[in-house]
Parts: structure tokens; sequence; C-alpha cells
């Protein structure tokens, strides 16, 4: 019994783990979407950092922070990949920093912090290496509205069930409806996604919107910046994860209409972060976005 009960509690441990933010696929969208807008001054800066010269350098490093929250050495960072906005979804969204970043921290902090570091000369390499790394997947997690959001642990308590397979709201949101769409979470359809997405900012739907999403970015004000990603995520769990309450998620399979109605969103918060992030390297390397 002693065995079993560690054993299921192993699974538990690494079903949270998985749970834990936009999954892989995701992740490297995004960083394929941010080496398409990046500057070649940005991009000759983060390959350096990172070394490597390929074109995957983003995308390559853009999932590591997760499997450097399983470490030992990396386990202080968990509370990095979110924060818990104390609102009340449906009724009422909103973060706001003082109340909902705890002392250990939370993906605004990490933000604000690990963008100091990348800029840092006095660090060794290998620190700013793991600073960039972190800066590339935070910006991911920022995006997807349960890492703005404390209920039920970002909606990871939320037991739902998605084409039949049962899961949390939390893991539907990272990995369920982006692989739904785009398929297993591999390099290849990551760069597929991206291309679409690319297309999209450069000269389709999101073209007029995209002038906007640069809105509120400055390099001498991390937190500040981070918050306006924040703010923005975080309404999209009140119009879009939530708008019927929770009860609601949990009384039908999330991978019908409700998959097709929160597909546009998980796109375009990925386009969002994406874009962002470019705009942001693009700040730390020439101090402005370079769009
Ligand atoms: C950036 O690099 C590409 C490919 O190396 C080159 O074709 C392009 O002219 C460069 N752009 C600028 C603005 O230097
Ligand atoms: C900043 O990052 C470093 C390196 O990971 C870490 O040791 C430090 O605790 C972080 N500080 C904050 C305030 O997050
Ligand atoms: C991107 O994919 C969507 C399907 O999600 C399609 O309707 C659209 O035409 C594609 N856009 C580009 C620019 O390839
Ligand atoms: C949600 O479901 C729970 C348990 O079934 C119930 O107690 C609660 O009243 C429901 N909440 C709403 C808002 O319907």
């Amino acid at each position: 019994m002693k065995n079993l009960s560690s054993i299921s509690l192993l699974i538990l441990a690494s079903a949270v783990q998985k749970a834990a933010c936009w999954g892989a696929l995701g992740h490297y969208t995004v960083g394929y979407i941010a080496s398409n807008f990046v500057t070649n001054a940005t991009q000759a800066k983060f390959q350096a950092i990172l070394g490597d010269t390929s074109a995957d350098y983003l995308a390559s490093v853009a999932a590591y922070a997760d499997s450097y929250r399983s470490t030992a050495a990396g386990t202080f960072t968990a509370p990095f990949h979110y924060i818990d906005a104390l609102d009340n979804p449906p009724e009422s969204c909103g973060v706001d920093f003082e109340r909902d970043c705890t002392a250990a921290g939370c993906v605004v902090s990490a933000i604000s912090n690990y963008t100091q570091r990348v800029q840092n000369r006095r660090l060794k390499a290998a620190d700013v290496a793991l600073a960039a790394k972190m800066i590339v997947h935070f910006l991911g997690d920022i995006h997807q509205p349960l890492h703005d959001e404390n209920l039920e642990l970002g909606g990871n308590g939320i037991k739902v069930k998605f084409d039949g397979v049962s899961t949390n709201l939390h893991s539907v949101w990272d990995t369920s409806i982006p692989q739904k769409f785009a398929g297993t979470a591999s390099f290849v359809n990551a760069k597929t996604w991206a291309t679409n997405l690319t297309e999209t900012i450069k000269y389709g739907a999101y073209s007029k919107a995209s002038a906007s999403w640069l809105d509120g970015l400055k390099l001498s004000d991390p937190v500040a910046s981070s918050m306006v990603w924040a703010r923005d995520t975080n309404s999209y769990v009140c119009s879009a994860v939530l708008p019927d309450g929770r009860n609601a998620t949990e009384a039908v399979d999330l991978g019908g209409e409700y998959y097709a109605e929160a597909l546009p969103v998980v796109q375009l918060q990925i386009a969002k972060a994406g874009y962002r992030l470019a705009g942001w390297l693009n700040l730390i390397t020439a101090s402005n976005v370079g769009f």
C-alpha cells in the first residue's frame, strides 16, 4: 500500500508538472514567431548569448524553463511561471502587482529580474544565457490566460473532459487546444503554425491590431510592461476561459463548441506573445522595438 500510494503520488506530481504552462508546442511556436520579427542585430546578439547560430535558436530554448523548474537547483523558479490574480471570474477580472505577486516572485517580477540580468555585463556567460532562456519562456507563459489567474491554481483544480479524455482546464489551454489544432509538440508543427501566424500578423487578420500590441513597452520599466501583458491576458479568463462560470466547463466535453470558441483566443495570444517577445528582445538589443 505504501508503494502504491507513492506511485500514485508520483503520477499525480508528473500530471501537475505537465499541466504547468503552455505545452512545449505553444512555447516553440512563440519562439519561431519572435525569430520572424527580430532585427538582424537582435538575432546576432541572442544567437551569440545562446551559442546557437541555427534558425531554431529561440524555439530550442523556449521550453527550457519547464525542465529547469523540475531540477533541485531550479525549484525556486516554479512561482515565476504565473501570477495568481485574486479576481472573481467571470464577474470581474483584473491583476494587481502589489496584491498578486507574492514574496516568492511571479511571472512579472521574473521577467523584470531576467531582463536586468540579460543586460548585466558582470554576470557569467552561463547566467546571461539562462536569463535569455527565462525571458523567452515567461513571455510565452504570461500570455496564457490561466497563468494570470488564481482560481483553482489557475484552473489546475477544475476537472474537465476534452475529446473524451479526463484532464483539467489549465491543461486544456496549455496543451489540448494547441495540439488539437496544430498537432503534437514538434519543431516542425510549431514552425508551420508560426509561419501562418506570422503571415496573419504581417498581412492578415492581425495586421491592424498588431500595431497596438507593443503599446506600453518600456525597457526601463519591465514590471509596468509585463503588467500590460498580464492585464490584457487575464481579461480573457472572464471573456473566453470561464464566460459561463467554472461549472459550465465541467458540464460539457470541451473538445466541441468550447474548443471552437477558444481556439481564436489561443491563436491570438500565441501571436501576441511571439510579436511582443521580438519587440522586447529588440528593445534589449537596441533600446527601440525596431519594427
Ligand atoms: C538582415 O539579414 C538578411 C539575411 O542575412 C539580409 O538579407 C538583410 O539585408 C539584412 N537586413 C538588414 C536591414 O541589414
Ligand atoms: C533573479 O534571478 C536569479 C538567477 O536565477 C535568482 O537567483 C534570483 O533569486 C532572482 N531574483 C528575483 C527577485 O527573482
Ligand atoms: C492560417 O490558418 C488559418 C486556419 O487556421 C487559415 O484560415 C488562414 O488562411 C491561414 N493564413 C495564412 C496566412 O496562411
Ligand atoms: C456549481 O456546482 C456546485 C456543485 O455542483 C454547486 O454547489 C454550485 O452552486 C454551482 N455554482 C453555480 C454558480 O451554479
